[in-house]
């Protein structure tokens, strides 16, 4: 991994819901960060924003005990607002691009920063679902990668990093070393798949709730409910596939034939791979009454957290 120094500018496009926050997690590093938007309006609601942001955290490291972090005026003083985004581009090593989903949108901020960036600095695009790769051209295709936040940046740990068929390792390499840099946890994925991991996951999800409401079986709230008292527990601790291993993994491949498993777990049922009771699933176990005690430890303290903030009732 390319381990170069942290850029001393910052350049991200579009101030809005994303922007906002993306670049306030560069300001909270920092780092120096032009943030361009067309609108002026946007711009200034996007400092109310980041300094509303930064309160809450304020009032989180206060509650907790943390030591605080810096002042909300020390990090709004990395924050440059402009709308000329020409007059910026030229100093930026790094563009995190957040402007509306639009290829036209996007396309026409590629225009203009190719013609003012230098070609080194990196294009970093936020887009959700635009197969930029294919839709969009460029003329320095290999600089060219999405880096797709999660709302808020600013408080989430996962960015999901893709590149293009041109797109070189280097770009990759820099972008997840900046990333980490600023506390923030990369993952890098093989092919770009319009809504990336965690948008897709949480889709199949909203797909089965509409189902169970259609069918008259809940209500949405009863939905929401019962998933922040189980599987909300449950997934921020092991995710889906370790949460298999705990199941077992023969138990999860029933009384279906080998030829009717997905590859990936037929692969680990023949060998007999079977998750924590075995030591090794998608995941390696030492013993499994060490994996189940770490297991339950990390759920009390999750449950814990979660009772106190919330107590699983609606957020208003
Ligand atoms: N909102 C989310 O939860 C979320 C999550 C992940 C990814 N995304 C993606 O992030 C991107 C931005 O989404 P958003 O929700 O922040 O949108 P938004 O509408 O809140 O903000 C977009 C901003 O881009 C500005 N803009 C448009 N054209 C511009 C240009 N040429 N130059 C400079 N600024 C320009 C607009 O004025 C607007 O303020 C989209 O691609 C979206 O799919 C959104």
């Amino acid at each position: 991994m390319d381990t170069a120094k942290q850029p001393s500018r910052v350049l991200v496009v579009g101030a809005g819901t994303m922007g906002h926050s993306i670049a306030q997690v560069f300001a909270q590093a920092g780092i120096t960060v032009d943030l361009a938007d067309t609108n002026a309006g946007v711009l200034e609601t996007a400092v109310r924003r980041i300094a509303a942001n930064l309160s809450t955290v304020k009032e989180a490291e206060h509650s907790s005990g943390a030591e605080p972090t810096t002042s909300i005026e020390n990090v709004l003083r990395f924050v440059k607002p402009t709308t000329d985004l020409s007059s910026v581009a030229a100093e930026a090593e790094f563009i995190f691009e957040a402007v509306y989903e639009s290829l036209e949108a996007k396309q026409a901020v590629f225009d203009l920063l190719e013609e003012h960036t230098p070609k080194e600095a990196v294009i970093a695009s936020n887009t959700s679902v635009l197969d930029l790769f294919e839709e969009t051209k460029l003329s320095h295709p290999e600089r060219l990668l999405c880096a797709h936040w999660f709302a808020p940046p600013h408080i989430v740990p996962l960015v999901e990093v893709v590149g293009g068929p041109e797109t070189s390792a280097k770009a990759i390499d820099r972008t997840v070393s900046l990333l980490e840099s600023v506390g923030k946890r990369p993952v890098v994925m093989r092919k770009f798949v319009p809504g990336f991991i965690a948008n897709r996951i949480m889709m199949a999800m909203a797909d089965a709730a509409e189902e169970l409401i259609d069918s008259g079986a809940c209500t949405p709230a009863e939905i929401d409910f019962a998933i922040k008292t189980s599987v909300g527990v449950r997934l921020g601790v092991v995710g889906i596939f370790q949460s298999l291993d705990f199941n077992g993994l023969d138990l999860i491949a029933g009384d279906r034939l080998p030829e009717e498993l997905p590859s990936y777990l037929r692969s680990k049922v023949e060998v007999g791979d079977l998750g924590v009771k075995t030591g090794r699933g998608f995941h390696e176990y030492k013993s499994p009454a060490e994996a189940l005690s770490s297991r339950d430890l990390a759920y009390l303290a999750v449950l814990h957290a979660l009772e106190t903030s919330t107590d699983f009732a609606p957020i208003h």
